[in-house]
């Protein structure tokens, strides 16, 4: 038996959702190009979950269970705060999450009914607990959801307490889109196991929320911004990315185990990074960006992954850094739950085997000979 370190090239499972090849990313079969120019969020979440895009009726009619759903128990808001104020906001997210399945008189209904409701109201309660997570962080109160045309527009409502500009909705949104699903990406992956033992949908999402964490995962967009942030200026980008180069440092946002050739997703994010850079007259978070690409791909032949693009743009958003992966988690919840679902219908435990490379042959020694 030989490992495949990473499972690199393994093909762990069959999946109708979304599929990379040749470098094209298709959701059933659309491809991603198209549905960020096309498509809103919740046309694409309803997609994910049932195979195909909504007529009016459907699509209202999600929309409707998304606003039915959005507001959190009280006993959620009370836990949260109870956080640290300085709690790391994925780590606050995944407690949340978890907490919500103790509310949830259907958590253990294992019903495809039910667990198709479980998902469309973890999708709407997710941006939920992270917009009250960031005012109770503040002092403030978080605030009650109201109804709303999109997932979008009610977050940014739930994060600020004011009625969002359009610009700034579409831009979300069309970043929601971007981020929707990914194949068997690491925080879907780790979903699935956990699902294929037949445990429920919450503990699922819990597991992917701590794999979306990671910096070699989600948490890159936030790195991102932290080494904009650092370098500072245009001016500084070159010593900056040549030191980091010597040094063998991996440069967040760059490379993929999938893409080789550039990941489709990032070209719809620097054209959004662009254009909200020039709405808000400031440019210097897209040029700085800009010059690290011309740097890294140059230099490494790395190019940019979804990640990179996406943190200048939230920054322009004014989102604060450290929800820019919990935003990636509200995304990715309707990937992750189609997953889950499409999981459970003809499931099978996910267990590999491991290459074993410890010591052999060994003798029990009693304690007081060692
Ligand atoms: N900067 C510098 N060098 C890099 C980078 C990078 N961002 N990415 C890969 N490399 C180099 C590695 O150092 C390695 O070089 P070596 O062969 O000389 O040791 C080689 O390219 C292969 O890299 P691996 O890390 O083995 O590639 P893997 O497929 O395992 O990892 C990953 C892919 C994790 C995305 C990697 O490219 C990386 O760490 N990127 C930075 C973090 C990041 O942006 N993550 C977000 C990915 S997208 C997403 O999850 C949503």
């Amino acid at each position: 038996m030989t490992a495949t370190k990473g499972l690199e090239g393994i093909v762990a499972a069959e999946s109708s959702i979304s599929s990379i090849i040749d470098g094209v990313l298709t959701y059933r079969g659309y491809n991603i190009d198209d549905l960020a120019e096309n498509a809103t969020f919740e046309e694409v979440a309803y997609l994910l979950w049932y195979g195909k895009l909504p007529n009016r009726t459907e699509l209202s009619g999600l929309i409707s269970q998304f606003n039915e759903y959005a507001a959190i128990p009280g006993a959620v808001i009370d836990q949260l705060k109870t956080y640290p104020k300085d709690a790391n906001s994925m780590a606050a997210l995944r407690s949340a999450v978890s907490s919500l399945a103790l509310y949830d008189e259907e958590a253990q209904d294992m019903s495809k009914e039910a667990n198709l409701r479980k998902a469309i109201r973890l999708q709407a309660q997710i941006p939920t607990v992270i917009a009250a997570f960031a005012r109770i962080r503040e002092g403030k109160e978080p605030l009650a959801p109201k109804k709303f045309g999109s997932i979008s527009e009610s977050f940014l409502y739930l994060l600020t307490g004011k009625d969002p500009d359009k610009v700034a909705i579409e831009a979300l949104d069309k970043a929601l889109v971007l981020h929707a699903d990914h194949e068997l990406n690491a925080s879907t992956f780790a979903a699935r196991v956990t699902v294929a033992t037949l445990s429920d949908i919450y503990s699922g999402v819990t597991s992917a929320i701590g794999a979306l964490k990671g910096p070699l995962h989600g948490g890159a967009n936030e790195a991102v911004m932290a080494m904009l942030e650092e370098v500072g200026t245009v001016d500084n980008v070159e010593n900056y990315i040549n030191a980091k180069l010597a040094a063998k440092d991996k440069i967040m946002g760059f490379g993929h185990r999938v893409y080789k050739n550039g990941d489709p997703r990032a070209k719809h994010l620097q054209k959004m990074s662009q254009e909200l850079g020039k709405l808000t007259g400031n440019l210097k978070w897209y040029e700085m960006s800009i010059k690290i690409e011309d740097l890294v791909t140059g230099q490494k032949g790395l190019k940019p992954n979804v990640d990179f693009y996406s943190a200048s743009v939230y920054t322009s958003l004014e989102i604060p850094r450290d929800l820019f992966t919990p935003i990636f988690a509200v995304s990715r919840c309707s990937g992750w739950t189609a997953h889950i679902l499409e999981q459970y219908e003809n499931n099978r435990l996910i267990r590999p085997r491991a290459e074993y490379t410890g010591p052999s042959q060994q003798k029990y020694v009693p304690i007081d000979q060692r």
